[in-house]
């Protein structure tokens, strides 16, 4: 495995790989970080990691200092599933003096996430329209947790004629139902206890929209009513939005994402469920 640091390094490298598939993560992965190299691996020639916390996906009051770092277990990890190259850039190299230039994805960037954290997906465009011109990958591959994140980037892929494939992969859960993220680091053992109310927030809605409840309002009700049973959780958003366009919705068709922010003190975990008409026989 090559750990390269710097962008003319990973040029090289690249140079002679046919199908190369790229996980972006920021690091302190996870088992749903290792479910998408291993569906890269199935899926491409050869596989490449970055590791890079952007500091342009943080707003003032976030996370950026704190956010977990564990360099030595992350290449450990990514040694033993077979990983052929890792970028692991220090921030001068992405961002050197003078840097000036932001991909700004328009509508779907605007609601839910956007609005909660301004000027995050111009971070994250940003950062991933570098990451694939510099590592240049055939397919890139993005968790469905971030699920407004995918859409962005897809949608920028489109927009900018980027010549990859963007996957999307399954989210990867605990046992409880809670969504693996380097976040829960942060939960403390009470939080931690409390945290799946995410996944039955939603699984309540996927419940009711699955007896035939098209309503979206009575949707989000329902979300709203599993949480306000847990103290811990204060809510900073719940959807029911259009899982194209990002647009909360008023009656649902035969598609819907269901999502949903919550804050565990000044941790903030988000969640969602697709919620879909299966074809009947
Ligand atoms: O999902 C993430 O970890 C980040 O937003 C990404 C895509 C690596 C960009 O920094």
């Amino acid at each position: 495995m090559q750990v390269l640091e710097t962008i003319a390094e990973v040029r090289a490298a690249r140079r002679g790989l046919t199908s190369l598939g790229l996980v972006p993560t920021m690091g302190f992965l996870h088992a749903g970080h290792l479910s998408l190299v291993e569906r890269a691996k199935a899926e491409c020639g050869a596989v490449a990691v970055s590791i890079f916390v952007n500091p342009t996906q943080f707003g003032p009051s976030e996370d950026l200092s704190r956010y977990p770092r564990d360099l030595p277990r992350d290449l450990a990890m990514l040694e033993a599933a077979g990983v052929e190259l890792v970028f692991t850039p220090q921030p001068a190299e992405i961002y050197p003096l003078g840097f000036s230039t932001r991909v700004e994805v328009g509508a779907v960037a605007g609601p839910l996430e956007g609005a909660s954290r301004p000027g995050h997906f111009a971070g994250v465009a940003t950062v991933v329209a570098k990451l694939f011109n510099i590592v240049q990958p055939t397919r890139a591959y993005f968790g469905q947790k971030d699920a407004q994140q995918s859409v962005v980037i897809r949608r920028m892929t489109r927009d900018l004629d980027l010549p990859v494939e963007v996957v999307v992969a399954p989210t990867v859960r605990e046992a409880d139902g809670l969504a693996l993220s380097s976040r829960n680091a942060y939960l403390t053992p009470e939080q931690r206890t409390a945290a799946p109310v995410l996944f039955r927030a939603l699984s309540k809605a996927q419940a009711s929209f699955t007896l035939g409840e098209r309503n979206a309002e009575t949707l989000r009700n329902a979300m709203r009513d599993v949480i306000a049973n847990t103290p811990e959780a204060e809510v900073d958003y719940v959807s029911l939005a259009d899982p194209d366009t990002m647009e909360e919705l008023v009656l649902i068709d035969t598609r819907a994402l269901a999502s949903l922010a919550i804050r565990f003190g000044h941790t903030r975990l988000i969640d969602n469920l697709l919620l879909e008409e299966t074809a009947r026989l």
